[in-house]
């Protein structure tokens, strides 16, 4: 994974604890483009490596712009980069990567963000305004001082951005409500926590017509326990034939065997670790693969998912 040397250009406090970074090349070198829904690594000062989308408008070469809610109970990562980044600081980051990019084929949107996951939705935003497609946006948060980028979204009019803050409307949003419309055919961009993004998955499966994609940015807060078997990994390059045990992942297994490969969440959420899959059928345990290429079974994440069957033919 190529890492990128970056300086904090900019530091401004967003909403309650939320802060914008505006990153830059310290040599103002064109930084590697990205697309509307794209995020990148930021190796923090403190070791941890954590994912943040790109805010910014995606045909801005100069500039990457990420915004960090510090969490109420931190691993460590946002808690980093509240306290130690600062204007004049320099990091690397990771060249940026797209898992929850705009399907081809549609030029009408329904935006759904909660919280902090405006953030990917706020490039998706700015990327329709440069094609004129339309699109609305439903914006939750718990409260409009703990809602980032409200001047901005809100200067795009109700009839494009609806609020729901909890503590005004004094009840979480019901996504069962009839005020709550999608046109016909028009998909649903998701990001947010795991019960808004839940309610989005029932609304689309009760409208077929408004398919939904996701953006994860951490694991649902209940994960259905799966039990784990072990299975055989194949290495197509080397023909090497190793045994992945139930309590390892196949990258565990690869690393204890030298292998050095691209890794960065590693519970399935960013796609570094995505592997083609030569042969066999993969159990996809991860938040990063659609319906349609968990079908196809041609790449999986191989720090979470497992096989279905006895041997994965890998390209490693
Ligand atoms: S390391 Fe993030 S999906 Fe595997």
């Amino acid at each position: 994974m190529r890492k990128i040397q970056v300086v904090i250009a900019e530091r401004t406090r967003e909403a309650k604890d939320i802060v914008r970074l505006v990153l830059r090349s310290p040599n103002t070198e064109v930084l590697p483009s990205f697309t509307a829904g794209a995020h990148i690594d930021l190796f923090l000062p403190n070791g941890l490596t954590r994912q943040y989308s790109l805010i910014n408008d995606c045909a801005e070469a100069d500039r990457y712009e990420v915004a960090v809610s510090k969490a109420a109970v931190s691993r460590g990562g946002s808690a980093c980069v509240h306290d130690t980044l600062n204007v004049g600081g320099v990091i690397e980051v990771s060249e940026p990567r797209n898992n929850f990019s705009l399907q081809p084929g549609h030029d009408r949107f329904q935006f759904v963000a909660g919280g902090i996951g405006i953030t990917p939705i706020l490039s998706m935003i700015r990327y329709c305004e440069s094609r004129s497609w339309r699109w609305r946006l439903l914006y939750l948060a718990r409260s409009r001082e703990c809602a980032a980028f409200c001047d901005e979204l809100g200067a795009y009019g109700e009839d494009r951005v609806r609020f729901h803050f909890d503590d005004a409307a004094g009840r979480l949003f019901d996504f069962a409500d009839p005020s709550f419309i999608v046109e016909p055919r028009v998909p649903i961009y998701c990001c947010g926590p795991a019960p808004v993004m839940n309610a989005v998955g029932e609304f689309s499966s009760r409208h077929p017509e408004n398919p939904a994609y996701f953006e994860w940015f951490s694991p649902p807060a209940v994960v259905e326990p799966k039990a784990a078997s072990g299975f055989e990994i194949k290495l197509n390059r080397s023909g090497t034939l190793l045994h992945v045990p139930e309590n390892k992942s196949i990258l565990e297994v690869l690393e204890e065997h030298g292998y050095e490969l691209s890794c960065s969440c590693r519970e399935g959420m960013c796609g570094t670790c995505e592997t083609n899959v030569i042969d066999g059928v993969p159990d996809h345990r991860d938040y990063v693969l659609s319906g349609n290429e968990r079908a196809v079974g041609r790449t999986m994440m191989i720090c979470v998912s497992r096989a279905k069957s006895a041997v994965l033919v890998l390209d490693i």
